[in-house]
């Protein structure tokens, strides 16, 4: 397909995918809504910022029980509306929302998104971004991340950016003085050996043996049982973390650890974990719980969290012999 198709934009790419049959249309057509509503958000980002108290607390904790910020609102009530104008989207599921919201009744396919991700950063000039999903509605609203159709990630920092998968290739755009997003020209597959972890380290105390014993043995560098040294970046925000993965390789990982609430990690399956997940597969890396791959699991609820680990196909391979 990817010969077929042009892909210079993303109108090219969602009229290519479009052409596949009315669940692909459907999902372009959603992709198209998500990237108008991405590109408001950033323009809100880079217009307002403080002006407009993006980072102000809202007072209220949503589902997850994270404290909500103002921006977490806004980009949901925008990402609620414009997939709101899509018939082809049955519901809406968002971090920021109990349960789904229902939009058209007639509609094939379900959008999952955290339409804020990386809240902690807002009003810090750090990457933040916006999660999506899209399943065929056929499935309901709990079902393994092998079903979706596409996902992707959207950045908002030094330049706004768009990875996105239809099932093949993972596409890189950018967001262009135009509105349009437009090929960045990478081919994005994630190298499979990699020297660099992201884990925040703050948590060591907490970790359970194995990542505290992967960690450890990173940490020894060249003369530890790794024979060689690594590097660590932590931004904070699971999007500006794994667009830097996409682009040179790396491991993320979010495990388990022994602090109240973190039995499963932090990251959410449906709306964090699984579009990551997606992306990752289709640029030739891996993304597991420590053990099974994300994309085979199934959610317990909208708001189920997950241990990820994702990232350098070998490296992601070196982790999970830690825990067996
Ligand atoms: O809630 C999601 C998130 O903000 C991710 O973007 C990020 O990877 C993670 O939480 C950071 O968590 P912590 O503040 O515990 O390091």
């Amino acid at each position: 397909r990817g010969e077929r198709c042009l892909m210079s934009n993303l109108s090219s790419v969602l009229a290519c995918e479009a052409a596949r049959g009315p669940l692909h249309a459907a999902a372009a057509a959603a992709v198209a809504a998500l990237a108008g509503a991405a590109t408001s958000i950033a323009g809100l980002i880079r217009h307002q910022g403080d002006a407009a108290g993006l980072g102000a607390v809202r007072g209220t904790e949503n589902a997850d029980g994270d404290t909500q910020k103002a921006l977490d609102v806004m980009a949901d009530d925008i990402i609620a509306s414009a997939l709101g104008k899509v018939d082809a989207v049955a519901s809406y599921l968002s971090e920021e929302q109990d349960a789904a919201i229902p939009l058209h009744a007639g509609g094939s396919v379900i959008v999952a998104s955290d339409p804020l991700d990386g809240s902690s950063n807002i009003d810090t000039n750090v990457s933040i971004g916006t999660i999506f999903s899209v399943l065929p509605a056929a499935g309901g609203v709990l079902q393994p991340g092998r079903n979706q159709i596409a996902a992707g990630f959207f950045v908002y920092g030094p330049q706004t950016t768009l990875l996105v998968s239809f099932g093949g290739p993972v596409i890189a755009l950018q967001l262009g003085e135009n509105g349009q997003f437009h090929d960045m020209g990478w081919q994005v597959r994630i190298p499979d050996v990699t020297s660099e972890f992201a884990i925040n380290a703050s948590n060591q105390r907490h970790w359970h043996k194995d990542v505290a014993a992967y960690i450890g043995d990173c940490l020894a560098g060249k003369d530890g049982p790794r024979g060689r040294n690594f590097n660590m970046r932590w931004v904070g925000s699971l999007v500006a973390d794994g667009w830097r993965i996409f682009r040179r390789g790396g491991i993320f990982l979010y495990p388990a650890d022994r602090r109240e609430g973190y039995g499963a990690g932090r990251l959410r399956l449906v709306y964090e974990a699984n579009p990551v997940a997606f992306l990752v597969e289709a640029a030739g890396g891996k993304a597991i719980d420590g053990a099974v791959p994300i994309l085979d699991l199934a959610p317990a609820d909208l708001h189920a969290r997950v241990p990820l680990v994702f990232g350098s196909a070998k490296e992601v391979d070196e982790f999970a012999a830690y825990g067996s």
